[in-house]
Order: C-alpha cells, then structure tokens, then sequence
C-alpha cells in the first residue's frame, strides 16, 4: 500500500493505492486540487503561485487521501512522490514533504518520474501488459515511448516546440476562449467548420516521429488577425480547423509508429496507450481509434482523471517500483528536467 504524491504542476494530489502481488490495483482513495482558480486570471500557471499553493494544500490533501482510504499514514508500506520534470519549487514541496513522512515513519521513499507515472498508468487501471507504446499528449509533453517494462523507456518521438496541449491553450487564448484552453477549443469546433481553413500540419513530410505545433500556432494567429475583429462563426472555424489539422498530425504519426513497434517487436501485440490531458479530447481519440482500428492495434485511454495529473498515478508507479526492490535514498533532488529514457530510470541502476 503506497502513497503518492503530485506536486509537479497545477495541481495537489495525494492517493493511496494498493498492489497485490498479482499486479492487481484497487485504488483507494484519489484526492486532486486543482489551482485554475489561483491562475485564472494569469492565462497561465504562474510558478510561483502554484508552490505556494502546494505548501498551503498539500498537509490536508493527504490527510484527507488517507481519511477517505480509512488509513492511518503509519498503514503505508512505502512513501512515493514525483521528483520531476516538472516546475521545480512545487516538486521540491511534494518530495520534501514525502522525505519527511518517509523519516519522521521509518518507511521507504520512491522518487518518481513523472512521466513513468503517466507511460504505467494502464498498468493500474486495464492491466495492460509489456511491451506497448505510449503516446503522451499534455499540457507540458508530447511524446512516444517505447515502454518495454518498469523503468526501460525508448523514446522515439517528442516536440521540437510546444506541447499539444500546450497549443490548444495558446490557440485558446488568441481566440480569448480561456484557460486551461483544450476543452474550450474542442467546444468551439463542434460548431465550426473544419474544412474552412487549411491550417498547415507541420512536419508531416518527414519519417521521424517528432512533432512541432508552433507553427501551426503562429498560421492561426495571422489567419484570426486577418479577420478580425472575429465573429462567433469565425472562431468556431478557426477552431475546428485548427482541431483537424492537429488530428491529422497525431493520426499520421501515430501510424508511423504502430508501423514501427510492428516492424521492431514482431513478437509483440501491437498496443497504442493514450496518456495526458489531450487524451480527453474526443476529435483525436476518434482519430486514434480509426488509426488502431486499421493497423490491428489495441488503444488503450485510461479513464480521464487517471489520463490527467493526480496521486494515484505516482503512487502506482512507486507500487511498481517497490515490488521490484528499488528505493531511493533521502539525498534524491527535485529535476526540472529528467527524459524518461536517461540509464538512472533503469531498476537496476547503481550511479554511473
Ligand atoms: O495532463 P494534464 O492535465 O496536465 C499536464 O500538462 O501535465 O494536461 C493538461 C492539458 C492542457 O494543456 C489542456 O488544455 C489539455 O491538456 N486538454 C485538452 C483537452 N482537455 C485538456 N486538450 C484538447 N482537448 C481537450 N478536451
Ligand atoms: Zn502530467
């Protein structure tokens, strides 16, 4: 039984998760604190802000994770919480707070990466089998990994610019829809018109399985520049257009890298998981249902919560990781930057 701690962005989670021997999950408790209030009117998360917010929160959050599992923290077998990448003063709040649950209870501490909690979440919630590709798509990554088992990740593909997520916030706030911006773009394109604009899709000549959104970003702006001031009808077509010619991006790089995992891991079913708050976006699961369909691939989408940052996700991947043996020791320090796929991810690792 762990607990996990998520401190690395936006919001203040705490979870208590279970791991039976068998790799079973029961999650049970999931408590998230979300700060869109606190950057409401900043178009933004302001860094700042959100780890004095974790300082504020995090205590209660947890007290409130074990309350609603019916635990006692002393209950827990280890202690687990994200140590990047993320916006480093709230990492700092959630590692520091767990080193000193792990001292003041003599438990375990697991350090974790972020995006390891996210690439094992279909571990927890559809017992999802290795090897399989993940296709990250959030606020702060876009990536592919290979994710052939706990901590051995090939990335095959990442953002050369924003994240997807991150443009759908970009386009969101040019278009003075608000933030976080993805769930208002993908409203408006409901009611527009996706073949009005041919936006560009960048980089899609090309074989790699690298993505760039900034200048599809920067051809939305010069088209709503030059038609302001914009009518209702012209927002809802830039933002359906803008929403297709992302689909179609991830679509086709999504088969390129299915043709990839085919070609590599002849062995191997082919298995797409969709991890990230794009996820939530139902224009590019359809699309990526269409692509899986085609290629004989199973996709996998973890419920929405689970796809978006919270506790049980970190708490999972500590689970992971302690059945496997691993710790880690209290002089582990909060990483702005740390690439899935760097040799200090391997369960075996023992410094260089
Ligand atoms: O995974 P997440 O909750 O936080 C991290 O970035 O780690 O992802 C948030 C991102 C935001 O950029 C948000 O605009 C985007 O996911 N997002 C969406 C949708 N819902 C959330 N993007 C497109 N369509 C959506 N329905
Ligand atoms: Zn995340």
């Amino acid at each position: 039984m762990i607990l996990g701690i998520e401190t690395s962005c936006d919001e203040t989670a705490a979870a208590i998760v279970v791991r039976d021997q068998f790799g079973q999950s029961v999650i049970r408790s999931n408590v998230v604190r979300s700060q869109l209030d606190e950057h409401a009117a900043f178009g933004g998360v302001v860094p700042e802000l959100a780890a004095r917010a974790h300082v504020t929160f995090l205590d209660h959050i947890i007290a409130q994770a074990c309350r609603e599992a019916n635990i006692a923290l002393g209950d827990v077998d280890a202690i687990a919480a994200t140590a990047g990448p993320g916006l480093v003063g709230g990492v700092l709040v959630g590692l520091t707070t767990a080193k000193a649950l792990a001292a003041a209870l003599d438990k375990p501490l697991l350090a974790i990466n972020h995006l390891e909690a996210h690439a094992l979440t279909a571990r927890m919630t559809n017992g999802v089998q290795f090897p399989y590709l993940m296709l990250l798509v959030s606020g702060g990554h876009s990536q592919f990994v290979l994710v052939r088992g706990v901590g051995d990740y090939e990335r095959w593909g990442t953002t050369i610019d924003d994240a997807l997520g991150e443009a759908f916030d970009k386009v969101a706030k040019l278009l003075t829809l608000g933030h976080p911006g993805g769930p208002a773009v993908e409203a408006m394109a409901k009611q527009g018109d996706p073949r009005r604009f041919k936006f560009p899709r960048p980089l899609l000549r090309e074989a790699r399985l690298d993505f760039s959104f900034s200048g599809l970003k920067t051809a939305v702006r010069l088209q709503a520049e030059a038609l302001a001031p914009l009518s209702d009808r012209d927002v809802a077509d830039i933002a359906a257009s803008f929403q297709a010619a992302v689909a179609e991006v991830v679509s086709v790089r999504a088969r390129q890298a299915l043709d990839r995992f085919k070609a590599e891991l002849p062995a191997a079913a082919p298995q797409l998981v969709v991890a990230g708050g794009v996820a939530a976006n139902r224009a590019i699961a359809a699309a990526l249902t269409t692509v899986c369909n085609k290629a004989g691939a199973t996709l996998i989408v973890p419920p929405i919560a689970l796809c978006t940052d919270n506790g049980a996700m970190v708490a999972w991947a500590g689970a992971e990781r302690f059945a496997l043996g691993v710790a880690d020791g209290f002089d582990v320090t909060a990483r702005p930057r740390w690439p899935l796929d760097l040799p200090d991810m391997k369960v075996n690792y023992h410094g260089s």
